[in-house]
């Protein structure tokens, strides 16, 4: 038995931080940032109250309206996010309640920008085991929290933003296939934001050297992401046997446009088949692919072979290979047979 993804929602606050916004903040241009990463904008959740949690629950509630999932059905959450609204008391807690996920267990988990993949796998076999049938993974991520906007090495990178996928029982030969995690601890000290946490508290003294704001050292970070995701990403084809020729879509983590262009001409693979939208958002960390998921959900169809990749703090990093399954009926979506015939094959 193998789990898939039956519906997809996603949210970003309706704020936009262009390039030349950025340009008035540090010493940079829009040319540079766009040249260098592909990013023109991101989406910052500007509103105080507008914490991780609220981002999450926007994309739970589209994803919940969009194809009229009822929530007491759901029966786990897995928040990926490595901005929690606390350190202590689970972000995923507010999102059940506030969500109306009112007979689900919920919990967090912080792998950075791999973050939604790891969770996803982790529902997954949790639906593969039998015991569980319909769990939520949201990836959400409120990065201006941890930005120092006067560092032009991360504050033209990272954007906020949150997508959520509902995970159920596969129709025979759909679903996730494979999937392929990766952990070293080498790259904490690349990518980290140092201070906050039980090694460095906050102090008078962290706050003072802004030492509660993301660090990254990332020309390093960059070499390590293409060769790792180049790596996993050919790993997990040869164990699934599938070739290059067998993919219709990339899905990757969106953290810069030339990490993304390295990693498929690595694996030789059609840029046309290459998901991307880091020009709207940024670098959106946990959400990057499930909002990517959302954006482009119209495009994949039934039965078409979509590998996903990601890499992150940590270093984090992994593929997966997905057999497109049926997805649930949006709203106001026309009936259509094969539709009706799928839903016969879920129940
Ligand atoms: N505007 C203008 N110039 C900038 C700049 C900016 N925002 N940021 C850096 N520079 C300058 C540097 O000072 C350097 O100048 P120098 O040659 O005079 O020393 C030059 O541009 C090149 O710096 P470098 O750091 O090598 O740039 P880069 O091409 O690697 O791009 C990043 C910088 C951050 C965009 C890129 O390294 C990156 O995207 N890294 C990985 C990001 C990532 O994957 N992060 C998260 C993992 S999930």
């Amino acid at each position: 038995m193998k789990a898939t993804i039956t519906a997809v929602g996603g949210f970003v606050p309706s704020y936009i931080l262009n390039n030349d916004a950025i340009t008035a903040m540090v010493d940079t241009t829009s040319d540079w940032i766009e040249k260098r990463t592909g990013i023109k904008e991101r989406r910052i959740a500007k509103n105080d109250d507008h914490s991780t949690s609220y981002l999450a629950v926007a994309a739970i509630e589209n994803l919940i309206q969009s194809y009229e999932v009822d929530p007491l059905e759901i029966q786990g959450l897995i928040l990926a996010t490595a901005t929690p609204d606390y350190i202590l008391a689970p972000t995923a807690s507010k999102i059940c309640e506030k969500s109306g996920l009112l007979n689900a267990f919920g919990f967090d988990m912080n792998v950075a920008c791999s973050g939604f993949l790891f969770a996803l796998e982790m529902g997954a076999t949790m639906i593969e085991s039998g015991r569980y049938q319909k769990i939520i993974i949201v990836g959400a991520d409120k990065m201006s929290s941890i930005v120092d906007y006067q560092d032009r090495n991360t504050c033209i990178l990272f954007g906020d933003g949150a997508g959520a996928v509902l995970i159920e029982k596969a129709v025979e030969g759909y679903g996730i296939q494979k999937t392929i995690l990766k952990t070293d601890g080498s790259g904490t000290d690349s990518l980290l934001v140092p201070a906050g946490g039980s090694k460095n508290p906050a102090s008078l003294v962290s706050i003072l050297h802004k030492k509660h704001f993301i660090y990254q050292d990332g020309s390093y970070v960059f070499k390590k992401a293409v060769a790792s995701m180049s790596e996993v990403c050919n790993e997990v084809l040869q164990e699934n046997e599938w070739t290059k020729e067998d993919i219709d879509w990339v899905v990757p983590h969106q953290a810069n446009l030339r990490i993304i262009k390295a990693v498929s001409d690595n694996l030789n693979i059609d840029f046309d088949k290459v998901k991307v939208n880091i020009e709207k958002y940024g670098n959106t960390t946990s959400a990057t692919v499930p909002l990517c998921l959302w954006d482009f959900k119209n495009d994949f169809k039934e039965g078409q072979n979509i590998l996903i990749t990601t890499f992150g703090a940590g270093f984090s990093w992994g593929a997966a290979c997905i057999k497109w399954g049926v997805m649930r009926r949006r709203k106001n979506e026309k009936s259509k047979v094969n539709q009706l015939q799928s839903a016969e094959c879920l129940s």
